[in-house]
């Protein structure tokens, strides 16, 4: 980082020079996003699966945080080849942003708006029923193009996905549609995750004895199957394709695989000292008082909270980063400002850079630390940013 010359990129430093209508995005608090520890991780993956084996780049809810275009940039730059999004407007906004490679929609489109939207923008549907097929074969042949989809089968997520017994009669319909092209099947791992690998062994038998059947007679589809931990875990769970997430923005998604994988966090969020308060002994602090001062204390407010993402179950369970040093967050987060007892940090100011979440010198504050402290997970944290925050890529 030290050797680097940082440039920071945000519509505000663009307009600067025209007019001054927009407040400085590094004034309040902000979300710091990295392309190049994107760009590294899409490579460390993609040398990880090999030439035959596509790399899906997962830019669904904006890149988990991130912003979906940058991430999509920057995961293409470093060996990705196919985009997945959740819904028809993720995949639409990456194409109005000039991104023309093979996008898959991961979630479901169940009628013919939004699968006929989907053909004009040309991003791939994933279907998980007979219905679905039809409707795209109609929109497709009245407008005469040919429509690619992926079918999913379910596999023991129970979530998306026809029945498994189902999946070849559907195949047999979706080949009989003369405007469908079957371009992928895939189906999704519930606890690739998870420290036993029972779960996945299951679901990647069934996955394995229908690859078997099908594979030989469709050169042209892609078979896959694994997310980031079905990835990081096993590379029998390979196949023609992974739809990697979290490792793609530098996160294990197993707390027993953490520290060699070279995987780069590309995400900090920030935020500004506004005040500083001097309080005695005994004094209730924030909404409840759930936090008393028990010496004489100096309290920094700082400006963030959870209507910026900062989840209130956080409250007074996690440090922050000012100078490189930790700090304890103190008493209840408030939508919009939150306080950090800096009594054992005289260099702190007014103006001084909280980072909440990423590294300042040598210490750094993970988002599996907040999932841990309020009981959720690293994806959730990364997700629960609002846009309130602005995104400021740091090239
Ligand atoms: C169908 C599908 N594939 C892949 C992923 C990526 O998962 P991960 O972030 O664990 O890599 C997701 C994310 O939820 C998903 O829904």
């Amino acid at each position: 980082m030290e050797n680097r010359t940082i440039t920071k990129k945000h519509p505000y430093w663009e307009n600067l020079e025209k007019d001054m209508v927009m407040s400085d995005p590094l004034g309040r608090a902000w979300i710091e996003v990295e392309p190049s520890a994107i760009e590294a991780n899409a490579s460390l993956l993609k040398n990880l699966v090999g030439e035959k084996c596509v790399l899906m780049a997962v830019v669904k809810a904006d890149g988990y945080g991130h912003g979906a275009e940058t991430v999509a940039r920057a995961a293409l730059r470093g060996g990705a080849e196919v985009l997945g999004v959740a819904t028809l407007q993720e995949g639409i906004d990456l194409r109005q942003s000039g991104l023309n490679c093979s996008i898959l929609v991961l979630g479901n489109l169940t009628n013919r708006f939004e699968l006929s939207a989907c053909l004009k923008w040309d991003l791939m549907p994933t279907l998980s029923s007979k219905q679905e097929a039809f409707i795209c074969q109609q929109e497709a042949e009245s407008c005469g193009k040919k429509f690619s989809v992926h079918l999913k089968i379910d596999t023991g997520m129970t979530r998306l996905g026809c029945d498994l017994s189902a999946a070849p009669g559907l195949i047999h319909i979706i080949d009989n549609c003369e405007n469908v092209l079957l371009k992928g099947v895939y189906s999704h791992l519930a606890l690739a995750d998870a420290e036993s690998p029972y779960v996945t062994f299951q679901q990647s038998k069934k996955f394995e004895k229908f690859v078997q059947n099908f594979s030989s007679k469709r050169q042209d589809c892609f078979f896959h199957l694994a997310n980031s931990a079905g990835t990081l875990r096993d590379s029998a769970l390979h196949y023609d394709m992974v739809r990697v997430g979290l490792a793609l923005y530098g996160y294990s998604p197993m707390k027993f695989l953490q520290d060699d994988l070279g995987l780069r966090p590309a995400f900090s969020v920030k935020a500004r000292v506004t005040l500083l308060r001097k309080v005695p002994k005994g004094i209730g602090v924030s909404y409840g008082h759930s936090f008393v001062t028990s010496r004489s204390s100096c309290l920094a407010v700082v400006a963030i909270g959870y209507a910026d993402g900062v989840n209130r179950a956080l409250s007074g369970k996690i440090p922050v980063l000012i100078n490189g040093s930790f700090s304890p967050q103190v008493g209840a987060i408030t939508m919009d400002q939150l306080l950090v007892d800096v009594t054992d940090s005289p260099d702190v100011k007014v103006g001084s850079v909280v980072t909440l979440l990423g590294s300042d010198g040598n210490n750094c504050i993970s988002p599996q630390q907040w999932s841990d402290a309020s009981g959720t997970i690293p994806w959730e944290v990364l997700c629960g940013f609002k846009h309130r925050l602005p995104r400021v890529v740091i090239e």
